[in-house]
């Protein structure tokens, strides 16, 4: 090749790699950004409101759509690691004027991270329920529903405060006694031979390990970019020694069957919705609540993994209506009054 000719391709790639280089360095710093401007779009999209509740200190964040009409108000409580944003694939197919209301779980996203004690399920329980006296909820009865560590928080508060307690929701709930172990706990069991606290694969450091935890949690199988792995994954490092906190609680004993130990006290209509193929919450605990409960409504979904509200949000929203609307049938249209 000519030297001219070289030269300047040299001197056009000199003042090109700049612009490149920083369009590349702003790809990968970019998508935890990226992740916060879309939830926030995606809330607005669809009318949800962030809020605060604060509490002699303590401080709750919320996202809240609707007002108290003829239906009981739904809150909604996220899984371990997550935050309330995750419902909003669910929101989405839930009627426009209906009260709902998704918190930031102890110590998540918005709401105070204090000490140990909260995130216990019992010290959960007592945090949600001061969340639902501070927005006054209690002043008639609401339907509650959790998936995961929320489903073990549920269903405890339904044990606990079951006058306030119209209906109950819990999606892969924690906190039972499995017949059968999931993948996930059989991961687990292993760590804890070799004596290993860490590689938890709920608490990804990198983007193969955010990969996999991606594939523990869905069933479906879907190729993920890296720039968005090493985006989710950035958003959650900061917060991992947290994860690791809440999570070391969670298994403790108390709380590992914590629902499992107070099941026999929920009072209200409850749904369990399960997706067969779960590998980290084990579908046979669906069994275990069938059997404790008998009336309660159960609901297995085929080709359906742990993230159920990821991957059936649609259909999580019409079992969760048709739910509510079968029970105020059942009621006498007099009974659920106002008070
Ligand atoms: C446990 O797993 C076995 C084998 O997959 C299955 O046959 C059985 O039905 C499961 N038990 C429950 C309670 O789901």
């Amino acid at each position: 090749m000519d030297l001219d000719v070289l030269n300047m391709f040299l001197i056009a790639w000199g003042t090109l790699a700049l612009p490149i280089l920083a369009f590349v360095a702003s790809f990968l710093l970019w998508p935890s950004a990226l992740i916060k401007v879309y939830y926030w779009y995606w809330r607005r999209t669809l009318g949800m409101q962030v809020r605060y509740a604060d509490c002699g200190g303590y401080r709750f964040c919320y996202s809240v759509r609707g007002k108290p009409g003829i239906r009981p108000s739904i809150l909604m409580l996220h899984g371990f690691s997550t935050h309330k944003d995750m419902w909003l694939s669910v929101v989405k197919y839930l009627p426009k004027h209906l009260h709902i209301l998704c918190v930031d779980m102890p110590g998540h996203e918005g709401t105070s991270r204090t000490n140990a004690e909260d995130y216990s399920i019992q010290g959960q329980v007592r945090r949600i329920h001061q969340f639902v006296e501070s927005v006054r909820l209690h002043k008639r009865p609401f339907h509650l529903v959790g998936t995961s560590m929320g489903g073990n928080v549920a269903g405890v508060y339904a044990a606990t405060y079951p006058a306030q307690i119209f209906g109950l929701t819990l999606i892969c709930p924690a906190g039972l006694r499995y017949p059968n172990e999931s993948k996930f706990v059989k991961h687990l069991q292993a760590l804890k031979a070799a004596g290993v606290s860490q590689g938890i694969p709920l608490i990804p450091t990198t983007p193969d390990e955010m990969e996999e935890m991606l594939r523990l949690c869905s069933y479906v199988r879907f190729k993920v970019p890296q720039q968005i792995l090493q985006g989710l994954v950035d958003v959650r490092l900061p917060h991992n020694d947290f994860y690791q906190e809440v999570f070391m609680k969670i298994v403790e004993e108390d709380s590992r069957h914590c629902l499992h130990d107070n099941m026999h006290l929920i009072t209200a209509p409850m749904q369990v919705i399960w997706g067969k193929q779960d590998q980290v919450v084990d579908v046979s605990g669906a069994s275990v609540l069938a059997e404790a409960l008998p009336g309660c409504q159960v609901e297995l979904l085929e080709n359906c993994g742990h993230s159920v509200v990821m991957e059936r949000p649609r259909k999580t929203a019409k079992l969760i209506m048709d739910f509510i609307i079968a029970q105020q049938g059942i009621d006498s249209p007099s009974s659920k009054k106002l008070s």
